[in-house]
């Protein structure tokens, strides 16, 4: 059998894990985890030399490297790529994951299984040569059981994943290729709590009391039935709440379903504002020994979609503002770090986002655990086609064989998350316009019912008049085409619908008896920091969603003005303006969070990657971001926008965004251009001056007190380099991660906005630099090296910890600027 060299023999301890573990403070700790990572030391070969597994061995291209793993991150910007611009321009292809391990002697008692969080596609996994199964969906996690087929003691265990993602194009957005999210090894006694084997509901809430119904199923897998004993404690962060135990007696290789209910008095309320969880601690006891413990993170709350006033949280009403992200997480591709996905909910959360759609596909396990802890109203989705495809090789031509499976996956790994609130069995789905179409939806649905029935289901859908056209009020009214098949059809329980905002304000004459969410909203385009500098001279997209957004701007940009909107979409603020004013609109999901890697829209290639983010890929805000913040927190804003370096006397429109004001005025070298307010419902003011460099300032007064004053200063040329790092000081477990900022400033300190100089970086210490990125969709400069061209005067480094503690010294450098150094410290 093939041994990889470079393969380190890891002697997996898991009962002295379990038993260090269990010393510990903290219900997480205290009582451990089933599961440990198997993220380390894999080998990895991409394409060509190997014709199957047996042929592996014959190959010399291997690397060792950590999952999570996307291959496709590392390649070449392509145009030939088949993938696609759609795909992002970067290549799939086939590769191979091999691992040896050992198993302590003492586990072969117990079953030992391997869990993947998802691999995107068609993954193929053997052990010691057993073959255990294909999963052609990439983004749901599942489960082999490996008990039968290890070596225990000294011997090693040999895996191998194969990853097929050669035929290209299978997706409309840069999916990335690789065992690109966790993978676990999990080891319990014959006797356990199953893979995702509890649901937790809460369905009588009030602030007195809490009824808390938790069903466990347990799975014995001795050859004789066994009596035992099912504890389940329910923790607020490390107090007990209260318990509840239950005699069982279980068949031989038999399952059961455990019933219990317990009461939580006085409840801490889960809600977006204040997100309170609880851990359930599930114990089984054979002999009065415990064999086994399995933990499950648990709101209590209170929900519903009301068809006059919305979403309903609590008892409150809660509009969701809410965005749409894709997997990618910028530079680091489909490979997910938690603390990248962190990174980009604590930026949302600032601008005052509460809700997120994982659009199209079930998400990485812990963007919900991170959504539960930080306080998002999360609508979880399964599919971006059904039975029809939208590319050529996509999911589905799996469709028939796999849905029912990973749909019912999806509901039972997710269910139990306080932050979701919906299901959303789809996107946009081309049969959604006929009878199929609700053939599929309706058994969709009665599969999701089967496995919940505490939350709504829905679909993002396109209302029949669903183009952003001048005249689509008229025709809306004239035709009287509001309802579309699959929504007309009763089988969702709330209606989604994707853009034509026009469209929202009838929804409760067409539809009088199901809730709204606009599942999908927006899409409007902006390039962080290049601005047309008077609106009137905008490129705008032609009205007629059919015509391409033709000649454009040099190097590909779109202004950052909230001016440039797809044809089906809106500007943010016509859609944001519509949702505000209507209770029953229940809330929106914005086209998108974040950018992402493929679907340049409005362009092609040369561009790579999305224009639709209201925070670039680099995680850098565009300045509608503030239109949001002002809208959407209680913090106080004043933004103005562009920056103030342009031709002597040339035109320039002046945007603010700000709240909490009654005016606002703006000063060019301490005069006046004069005060500007809001009138109705607007949601920014603007002043068009001539240009003269030096500084521009805005005050924001109320009641004639200043509020808040905010100043640009015209740039001299670049002249330095600054470093700012989101945090200075990282774990050392070779997962965390500093996101740094650089800024090219003049020589007075001032941002230079037009700068794009190249920047090379160097670090010293036990780290790497794992991420370089502009935000700029037209860049074909990896984002896997070590030097990057900025946009607008920014530019990001990601710098990851090793596993020693310590010093890391990260420097960044440019042609004639002077350099800069920064210490991250490493624990
Ligand atoms: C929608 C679609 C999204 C994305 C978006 C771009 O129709 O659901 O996945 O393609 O358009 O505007």
């Amino acid at each position: 059998m093939f041994k990889p060299t470079a393969h380190k023999k890891i002697g997996l301890l898991f009962a002295s894990l379990l038993l260090l573990t269990a010393c510990k403070k903290s219900v997480d700790e205290k009582f451990g985890n089933r599961k440990v990572s198997f993220n380390e030391d894999w080998s990895f070969h991409l394409n060509d030399s190997i014709v199957d597994k047996d042929t592996i061995g014959t190959s010399t291209k291997w690397r060792t490297l950590d999952v999570p793993h996307d291959w496709s991150i590392e390649g070449k910007f392509d145009e030939k790529s088949p993938a696609g611009y759609g795909g992002g321009s970067l290549s799939g292809g086939l590769g191979w994951y091999t691992k040896t391990f050992k198993v302590a002697a003492e586990d072969s008692t117990k079953i030992t299984s391997i869990t993947f969080d998802g691999v995107y596609r068609n993954s193929e996994v053997w052990v010691n040569g057993h073959y255990l199964g294909k999963r052609p969906n990439g983004y749901i996690g599942f489960q082999y059981e490996i008990t039968p087929y290890l070596n225990y003691g000294d011997k090693n265990n040999e895996i191998i994943v194969k990853v097929d993602n050669s035929k290209q194009p299978n997706s409309r957005w840069y999916s990335g290729s690789g065992i690109f999210r966790n993978v676990w090894i999990e080891t319990t006694d014959k006797l356990h709590v199953g893979q995702w084997g509890t649901y937790i509901t809460t369905p009588k809430v009030t602030a007195e009391k809490a009824l808390v119904n938790i069903e466990t199923t347990i799975k014995n897998q001795y050859k004789e039935d066994k009596k035992a004993k099912v504890t389940t404690t329910i923790f607020k962060e490390d107090t007990k709440v209260t318990s509840v135990t239950q005699d069982i007696t279980i068949s031989a290789n038999g399952n059961q379903i455990v019933k219990q209910s317990a009461e939580v008095e006085n409840p801490a309320l889960w809600s977006d504002e204040k997100p309170e969880l609880y851990t359930a601690v599930t114990e089984i006891s054979l002999d009065d020994k415990i064999i086994d413990q399995y933990k499950t993170t648990f709101g209590i709350r209170d929900f519903k979609f009301d068809l006059n006033k919305g979403f309903i949280l609590n008892g409150k009403q809660v509009k969701i503002k809410g965005v749409c992200m894709h997997h990618d997480l910028g530079p680091l591709g489909s490979a997910i770090n938690t603390r990248a996905i962190e990174r980009q909910l604590e930026i949302l959360k600032e601008m005052g986002v509460n809700g997120i759609r994982t659009s199209h596909n079930p998400p990485a396990p812990e963007l919900l655990q991170l959504c539960d802890k930080m306080g998002f109203i999360v609508m979880d989705e399964a599919f971006d086609m059904w039975k029809q495809n939208k590319t050529k090789y996509d999911y589905a031509n799996d469709w028939d064989k796999w849905h029912k499976q990973d749909l019912i996956d999806q509901l039972l790994r997710d269910r139990n998350h306080a932050s979701i609130f919906m299901w959303s069995i789809g996107n946009e789905i081309p049969e959604q316009w006929n009878e199929t179409g609700i053939e599929i939806a309706k058994e969709l649905a009665a599969i999701t019912r089967q496995y919940d029935k505490t939350r709504p289901i829905t679909a993002g859908m396109n209302p029949p008049v669903n183009m952003n056209i001048d005249d689509v009020t008229l025709q809306f009214e004239k035709k009287n085409v509001s309802i579309n098949p699959l929504a007309g059809s009763g089988v969702l329980d709330l209606i989604g619908y994707n853009y034509a905002h026009q469209t929202f304000e009838y929804h409760l004459k067409n539809f009088p008896n199901t809730p709204f969410i606009a599942t999908e909203t927006t899409s409007g385009l902006q390039t962080r920091g290049y601005y047309d500098a008077v609106s009137d001279t905008i490129k705008k997209w032609p009205v007629s969603w059919d015509k391409k957004f033709e000649g454009g701007n040099p190097g590909n940009t779109v202004s950052a003005y909230d001016q440039v909107q797809t044809p089906w979409g809106s500007t943010h603020e016509a859609t944001w303006k519509v949702i505000k004013k209507h209770d029953f609109l229940a809330g929106m999901y914005v086209w998108t969070g974040f950018d992402y890697i493929g679907e340049p829209t409005p362009y092609e290639w040369p561009s790579v990657s999305s224009y639709f983010g209201i925070v670039d890929l680099a995680g850098f805000p565009k300045d509608v971001y503030y239109m949001y913040q002002s809208e959407w927190t209680d913090k106080t804003v004043l933004h103005i926008f562009p920056h103030w370096n342009w031709k002597a006397g040339q035109t320039v429109d002046v945007w603010a965004y700000y709240n909490k004001a009654d005016e606002v005025e703006l000063f060019v070298n301490g005069k006046s251009v004069g005060k500007r307010s809001k009138k109705g419902d607007d949601l920014h003011i603007m002043w068009r001056i001539p240009f003269e460099a030096g500084t521009l300032k805005a005050i924001s007064r109320k009641d004639g007190k200043v509020v808040l004053e905010k100043e640009i200063k015209t740039a001299g040329n670049p002249s330095q380099l600054k470093l700012t790092a989101d945090r200075n000081t990282i774990k050392a477990d070779k997962n965390d991660l500093s996101f740094i900022t650089v800024d090219i400033l003049d020589d007075k300190g001032t941002i230079a906005p037009n700068a794009n100089n190249e920047i090379n970086f160097s670090l010293k210490g036990n780290g790497k630099i794992i991420g370089v990125c502009s935000g700029d969709p037209v860049s074909h400069e990896s984002y896997k090296g070590t030097k990057h061209t900025a946009l607008a005067g920014k530019c990001l480094v990601i710098v990851q910890s090793g596993d020693k503690s310590g010093r890391l010294e990260l420097t960044a450098k440019a042609n004639g600027l002077k350099q800069s150094t920064i210490v991250i410290t490493t624990e």
